[in-house]
């Protein structure tokens, strides 16, 4: 929710979104940046967040607005917010600076020193190349974030439709390699994987498709820039209903077997099912009972 305008910073406290981030960053025009803070913290302040991770997006390191975005919103919100959202990382050092900062004001107003995690958007080719680093580089680290809108402007992707395939492109995903890297980078360091946004935001049938994709792969969120497209969010990053019961029943059969019968490997119906099938299952029914399956 762009931090300039607070009639939608008021909407956002009752979304059926798990997250909700106010930005600071490229939602806001550079002449409202300043009021935007003072936005933002009203609305941490005043509003009813409850049940929603909130998280604020700060604007770039290399900008002139980071350090006092920071400054501003900790200072005067830092006990209702979960993390910071940090765009356009590209250097491990961009998160060590946040995390110091962070620490002096946690300290300077008496908040738990380490409270506040970070959210880091990757949303270029150098982010994408030093990610390991990245995602390596504080413990306050949470989330890599995919920036599609200015990764394809970073490497000269020659479409205008974010997250869709460059015309001409016709040799499978475009987006293949940079979702599996952010991903595999995220789960090696036990970070979760958000994708970023689809502004498209009336085609409802696109976001679902471009967000099925990154569901498919294993991501653990995506973005919503609109009311319209909550409901298509929650249902394809959550499984099946079908999913859901077969993953229980995986769970409840290999219970049994290994502990009753003290077998390994056994077939459940036609599938044959071990060790791996239940880490498998696992992952399913814990997305299908978070969502209330
Ligand atoms: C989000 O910040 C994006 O650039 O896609
Ligand atoms: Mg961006």
């Amino acid at each position: 929710m762009p931090g300039s305008n607070p009639r939608f910073l008021a909407k956002a406290q009752g979304l059926a979104a798990d997250e909700v981030f106010l930005d600071l960053e490229d939602s806001v025009a550079p002449l409202a940046k300043e009021d935007a803070r003072k936005n933002v913290v009203a609305a941490l302040r005043e509003g009813d967040w409850s049940g929603k991770t909130v998280v604020v997006r700060v604007n770039d390191v290399t900008t002139p607005w980071a350090y006092r975005d920071v400054i501003e919103v900790v200072e005067g919100a830092g006990d209702r917010l979960h993390c910071v959202m940090l765009p356009k990382v590209q250097d491990p050092s961009a998160v060590t600076w946040l995390d110091t900062l962070l620490t002096q004001i946690e300290r300077a107003v008496g908040l738990p020193v380490g409270r506040i995690g970070i959210e880091a958007q990757i949303e270029n080719a150098k982010g994408l190349v030093r990610i390991d680093d990245i995602a390596a580089s504080s413990p306050r680290l949470e989330t890599l974030v995919f920036g599609p809108a200015d990764f394809m402007a970073s490497i000269n992707m020659r479409t205008l439709v974010v997250g869709e395939q460059p015309p001409g492109y016709t040799e499978g995903d475009a987006y293949h390699y940079i979702l599996m890297r952010i991903l595999m980078a995220a789960r090696s360091h036990d970070l979760q994987a958000v994708d970023g946004p689809y502004l498209q935001i009336h085609d409802v049938d696109g976001f679902r498709r471009v967000a099925g994709r990154a569901a498919a792969l294993g991501f653990d969120g995506k973005w919503v820039l609109h009311p319209g497209q909550i409901e298509a969010a929650n249902e394809v990053f959550s499984p099946s209903q079908e999913d859901y019961d077969h993953a229980e029943l995986v769970l409840d059969a290999y219970d049994y077997y290994t502990t009753i019968e003290r077998r390994g490997a056994v077939m459940l119906g036609d599938e044959m099912i071990d060790e791996a099938s239940r880490k498998m299952a696992l992952v399913v029914a814990a997305k299908g009972r978070a969502a209330g399956l």
